[in-house]
């Protein structure tokens, strides 16, 4: 049986079924770069204060590298009985480089060692999620570019509502994605922060200078309490939080571009290689990868709300539960990442079927509005003019006509002050291209709004 690191007090071993539970290493191996970055940056500065002999801190350091490298050749099998990737690496090192190997964690808990991984491989991982998200949205910028004049229906209650450019509603998602951005750069904030030579919880003897690991491992701060230092997983909540929020996004995109693919809707048409068959309905072309990235907004979701209640009534310092926060965070960065690779790649390799989106504004109401504002424009006050078009609307749900077909002595039995030129100001494209406000969906209006964008990425 593996000797444990910890034996010293014990007159028995945990069985190996116990050493299964308790063990994180199957899962924190993950860490092994930022364990061994740590460490290599906790020895230097312990040579620094002459806590440790610089060829001390060299045969460590040459250890720990080649203890790294053999792991990424596959050269290394890890152990349950060891728990977790710290003490796999320490029992590793002695077994190398000998007793000088245990000098390493003179200073350092695994508390904080494990905190310090955790904060580097977070920090790590935000800014490739901001890099992805980035590129996304760059995405959405280069597909908005091309549909500026795409008319399509804008909908209130999944109903038809007013016609609107294809562009404004898809760069909706770049604002979205925008303030996730925005909050992965700020949990950033207190994610960049060392919490190494907090040791267990209380700091330590040893003169260790905690900003020297600071500089080396590059975090922006150190943590100012050391029981705060250990005890804190508050930026994996907020990083779970950015990630679930950030997929609950994508998930209401996926579901448009469902709707969108559908045989009733037809407004675009997913790439072959985006797509998959049926089993027994030989016609079948399911968007198995949007529905996949709307479902899997439950697993992100549940990972927050797992560490939260992990965390709740938590007494300080460090608690086992802790070793709970990271196969979630794991979890849920792996599945916004590759949910954002492909919807970038669906995105890019969809059709807009231009045509038949601006023909089914032609074959609806959403120009209704319109009609109440030519009244206005008439000098009619908006809500008799709501009430009059309220009307014609229903004279042609009942004669199964739409506004651009109702006939004009039919519009002036209802208002003597409607002309010949209300059938051009109640075209779609019309209707579009007269929202001028700022942020609005006119023509003039998204161009601005693409550039605003641009400037942001
Ligand atoms: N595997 C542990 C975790 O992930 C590391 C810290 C263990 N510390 C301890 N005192 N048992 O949280």
């Amino acid at each position: 049986m593996t000797k444990k690191a910890w034996g010293g007090r014990f007159e028995a071993q945990p069985e190996a079924w116990v050493d299964a539970f308790n063990a994180s290493i199957h899962f924190d191996q993950t860490l092994i770069d930022e364990d061994i970055e740590g460490s290599i940056a906790h020895a230097t500065m312990l040579a620094h204060q002459q806590i440790l002999t610089q060829d001390e801190c060299t045969t460590i350091i040459q250890g720990l590298k080649a203890i790294q490298k053999d792991f990424h050749d596959g050269n290394i099998q890890f152990q349950d009985a060891l728990e977790d990737i710290h003490l796999n690496i320490e029992h590793e090192l002695i077994q190398r480089i000998g007793s000088v190997g245990g000098k390493l964690h003179t200073g350092r808990s695994r508390n904080d060692q494990v905190a310090t991984d955790m904060h580097l491989y977070t920090k790590k991982e935000v800014q490739h999620i901001i890099a992805a998200l980035q590129k996304f949205q760059k995405t959405i910028i280069d597909l908005a570019k091309h549909h500026v004049e795409t008319i399509m229906p804008g909908y209130t209650h999944q109903q038809r509502a007013q016609p609107i450019s294809f562009a404004h509603h898809i760069m909706t998602y770049f604002w979205m994605l925008e303030r996730d951005k925005n909050r992965f750069q700020d949990a950033l904030k207190r994610i960049d922060i060392s919490p190494l030579g907090a040791a267990a919880l209380s700091g330590t003897t040893y003169p260790i200078d905690r900003f020297e690991t600071q500089r080396l491992l590059g975090f922006a701060a150190v943590y100012e309490n050391s029981l705060d230092a250990v005890s804190d997983r508050d930026y994996i909540v907020e990083t779970l939080h950015a990630i679930s929020l950030t997929m609950v996004h994508l998930s209401r995109f996926a579901e448009e571009i469902i709707f969108w693919s559908s045989e009733e809707a037809q407004f675009i048409t997913l790439s072959d290689t985006f797509s998959t068959g049926s089993s027994i309905m030989p016609q079948k072309k399911n968007p198995d990868m949007a529905e996949l990235i709307r479902g899997k907004v439950g697993r992100t979701t549940g990972h927050l709300m797992s560490l939260l209640m992990t965390l709740k009534g938590l007494p300080l310092a460090y608690n086992k539960d802790m070793q709970e926060d990271k196969e979630g965070l794991f979890d849920a960065i792996h599945t916004l990442k590759g949910a954002l690779h492909i919807f970038e790649g669906m995105l890019k390799s969809m059709h807009v079927n231009t045509e038949r989106l601006s023909e089914t504004t032609e074959k609806d109401f959403s120009n209704a509005t319109e009609l109440a504002d030519y009244l206005v424009m008439k000098d009619v006050p908006f809500r008799e003019a709501h009430e009059i078009v309220g009307k014609i609307v229903l004279w042609s749900i009942q004669n199964h006509t739409f506004l651009l077909d109702v006939p004009l002595e039919v519009y002036q039995q209802h208002h003597n002050a409607i002309d010949q030129d209300v059938y051009t100001y109640l075209r779609p494209s019309e209707a579009v291209k007269r929202r001028k406000s700022y942020g609005s969906t006119g023509q003039k209006a998204v161009k601005h709004q693409i550039s605003v964008a641009e400037s942001l990425i």
